[in-house]
C-alpha cells in the first residue's frame, strides 16, 4: 500500500481536486483500491462526496476513539473501490489539544495506516490536507509514504514551497522515509507571466511533474455537484491532464500495486 499526503501550506491551490481525481482515476482507471482521508477541518472533501459525519471521522482516528477495526470505520462513496474517511470542523479543536498533549496523538494516522496494510484492503491511503501544519496534517505526514504539493503559479505560492520544502525536511527525524513526490503545477494557463513562472519552477531544485493541470471552468462547476470530472466533463482539460498526471505519477511511483488497467 502507497500513503501520499496532498499538501501544501498555501489555501486554494488544488489539494482537495487533486485528492478527489487522483482517487477517483486511480479506482476507476486502474482497479485500484483506495482511502481518501479528509485531514481538513473545512472538510470540502467530506462534502463533495456526502459522507455522514455522524459516524466515525478523522478527528475520532486521531485522538483514539474509534474502534480498532479500521474496516468498519470507512464509508462508500459510491464509485466502485473508493472509500472515505469524513472530516468535521471538530478538527480543528485537535490543534490546541495536540499542542496542550504534546505531540501523543500525531502517530494516531501511522498506527491507523500500518493497521490499514496489514489488513492488505486497500492499495492507496490518500490525505487530503488542509493548508498549513496542522495536528492533522502532520499526523498525515508522519504516515506518509510520500507528498504531491499542488501549487498555483503566482509569486506568493513558490515563495512558500521552501517553508513547506523545510517543514518536510525536518520531519524526517520521526517520518525518514518521506519524500516529495513531485509538485503538481495547477490552474495552468499560457500566459506569459505563468509560463515564465512555471519554468521558473521546473528550473528549481524541487522536482515538478511534467504534467500541469489546466484551469478549466469545469472544476469550480463540478464543486457543486458530487460527481469527479470523470463523470461530469470528461472531456474537459482538467479531466484530460489529471489523468495524465496520474499516469505518470504511476510511471514514477513503480506502476500499479494491484488490480488491473
Ligand atoms: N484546474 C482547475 N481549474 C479551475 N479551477 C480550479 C482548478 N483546480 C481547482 N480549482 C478551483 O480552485 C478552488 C480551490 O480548489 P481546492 O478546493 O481543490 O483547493 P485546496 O487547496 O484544497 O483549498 P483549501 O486550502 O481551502 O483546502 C476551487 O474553487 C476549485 O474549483
Ligand atoms: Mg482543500
Amino acid at each position: 500500500m502507497k500513503t501520499v499526503s496532498i499538501i501544501n501550506l498555501k489555501g486554494g491551490v488544488g489539494k482537495t481536486m487533486t485528492a478527489i481525481h487522483m482517487a477517483d482515476i486511480l479506482a476507476s482507471d486502474y482497479g485500484q483500491r483506495v482511502l481518501l482521508a479528509d485531514c481538513d477541518g473545512q472538510a470540502n472533501l467530506t462534502a463533495f462526496f456526502q459522507a455522514d459525519t455522524t459516524c466515525t471521522t478523522l478527528a475520532d482516528i486521531l485522538t483514539a476513539d474509534h474502534e480498532p477495526c479500521w474496516l468498519d470505520n470507512v464509508q462508500e462513496t459510491g464509485i466502485p473501490g473508493l472509500r472515505l474517511i469524513p472530516a468535521t470542523s471538530g478538527l480543528y479543536g485537535l490543534d490546541v489539544s495536540a499542542i496542550q498533549r504534546g505531540s501523543t496523538s500525531l502517530g494516531a494516522l501511522r498506527d491507523f495506516r500500518d493497521a490499514v496494510a496489514e489488513d492488505g484492503e486497500e492499495d492507496w491511503l490518500i490525505f487530503d490536507c488542509p493548508p498549513g501544519f496542522t495536528a492533522a496534517s502532520c499526523a498525515a505526514l508522519m504516515a506518509s509514504d510520500f507528498v504531491v504539493v499542488p501549487v498555483l503559479i503566482d509569486g506568493f505560492s513558490t515563495a512558500g514551497m521552501t517553508d513547506l520544502l523545510g517543514q518536510i525536511a525536518s520531519l524526517r527525524s520521526v517520518n525518514p522515509a518521506i519524500r516529495v513526490g513531485g509538485v503538481l503545477i495547477t490552474q495552468y494557463r499560457t500566459s506569459q507571466a505563468v509560463q515564465a513562472g512555471a519554468a521558473l519552477l521546473r528550473a528549481s531544485l524541487v522536482p515538478v511533474y511534467d504534467t500541469a493541470i489546466r484551469r478549466s471552468e469545469r472544476v469550480p462547476e463540478m464543486s457543486f455537484g458530487h460527481e469527479p470530472l470523470r463523470l461530469f466533463s470528461p472531456r474537459s482539460a482538467a479531466c484530460v491532464d489529471y489523468r495524465r498526471w496520474v499516469a505518470e505519477l504511476l510511471e514514477k511511483e513503480g506502476g500499479i500495486t494491484r488490480g488491473e488497467i
